[in-house]
């Protein structure tokens, strides 16, 4: 017996060579921190079942977005919660809602080291709680919700967003905004396009976030989570009607979908660590049942590994700050 002849394990030997030899990096700029701001508070609300994450008045928005830049992340993505809601949502397009007011506030802080991004959905703006406007049986209306989703998509562009998030899922919603956004002569703005948004569990979280009201769920609109051909079809769709970039939501349970669109899509592809699973990392390692930093950095590496460019993830900062 002279041994195996192949040994895998040379190159795993020391510190110094598994660091050279990582077939994955990840890097600051490819971190996307998500935001909320809250509407008519002057301290920031902690978010129960996210732990280390808030709801930021004006001011705490500020200085986080200061700290957002001063760590080298990529861009942060914002999310507004108004003091009031309505059926049709219309905080979302009103000039002073509270999430142009933060948008403005961002690109004007920020704008030039961080790609300010803003959530194009009326989910956290209408009282039924759902991302479209609803018919008078009470169910989405898609073809009405491209109307307010245009008209959102230029009140966002006109405060500064460089690039809109379109998470809402209704059928053309990135051919309809992006009509709108070059008729309007906002053809620099981008858009991501949510292509792949499964209706998941793992929300339940962003749901306390957005003091959500939603009664019922989204599984009208948002992807089957049995469903993997679903995914590359939706995202073929969104790079067909003109996204910039293209999304898969949420992370860690659809890595197979992530890798299927990384695979063939031609342009960037980037997914969502959203906030269930945040959640289960937190309080796991709160509990003493896992090591949080280690359980933290194999999360996104992995999510790299299958194939997003950049990862949406509360924990960017922290990451970006481990990182370098
Ligand atoms: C919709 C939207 C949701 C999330 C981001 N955008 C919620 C939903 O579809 O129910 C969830 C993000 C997270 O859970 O971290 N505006």
């Amino acid at each position: 017996m002279t041994g195996p002849d192949r040994r895998p394990r040379r190159l795993r030997a020391t510190p110094a060579m598994r660091r050279l030899v990582a077939e994955t990096r990840l890097h600051r700029a490819e971190l996307i921190l998500p935001m909320f701001v809250r509407e008519g508070i002057s301290q920031p609300v902690p978010i129960r079942s996210m732990p280390g994450v808030v709801q930021h008045s004006l001011d705490s928005f500020r200085a986080a977005l200061g700290e957002a830049a001063a760590s080298g992340i990529g861009g942060v993505m914002l999310f507004g919660v108004p003091e009031h809601k309505d059926a049709i949502g219309s905080g979302a397009t009103d000039e002073n809602g509270i999430l142009n007011v933060a948008t403005r506030i961002a690109a004007a802080e920020v704008g030039s080291a961080l790609v300010v991004q803003t959530d194009l959905c009326l989910d956290e703006f209408t009282d039924h709680g759902h991302c479209g406007v609803l018919d008078a049986d009470g169910r989405v209306d898609n073809d009405a919700s491209l109307e307010r989703y245009q008209e959102m998509a230029l009140a966002q562009a006109a405060a500064g967003s460089a690039l809109l998030g379109l998470s809402g899922m209704m059928d053309g919603q990135v051919a309809a905004v992006r009509e709108a956004l070059d008729s309007a002569a906002y053809s620099q703005t981008a858009i991501l396009g949510y292509a792949a948004k499964y209706a998941s569990a793992f929300y339940g979280p962003f749901r306390e976030a957005v003091d959500s009201s939603l009664v019922g769920d989204r599984r009208t609109y948002q992807l089957d989570p049995t469903n993997r051909r679903e995914g590359l079809h939706e995202a073929r769709l969104d790079i067909d009607e003109g996204a910039d970039i293209i999304m898969v939501k949420p992370a860690m349970s659809y890595l197979d979908i992530l890798a299927d669109v990384a695979a063939e899509s031609p342009i960037p592809v980037w997914a969502y660590q959203v906030s269930g699973e945040y959640a289960m990392v937190e309080a796991a390692a709160a509990n003493g049942w896992i090591d949080r930093e280690r359980a933290i950095m194999e999360s996104l590496v992995g999510i790299r590994r299958a194939g997003a460019e950049a990862v949406l993830t509360y924990w960017a900062i922290e990451a970006a700050e481990a990182i370098a």
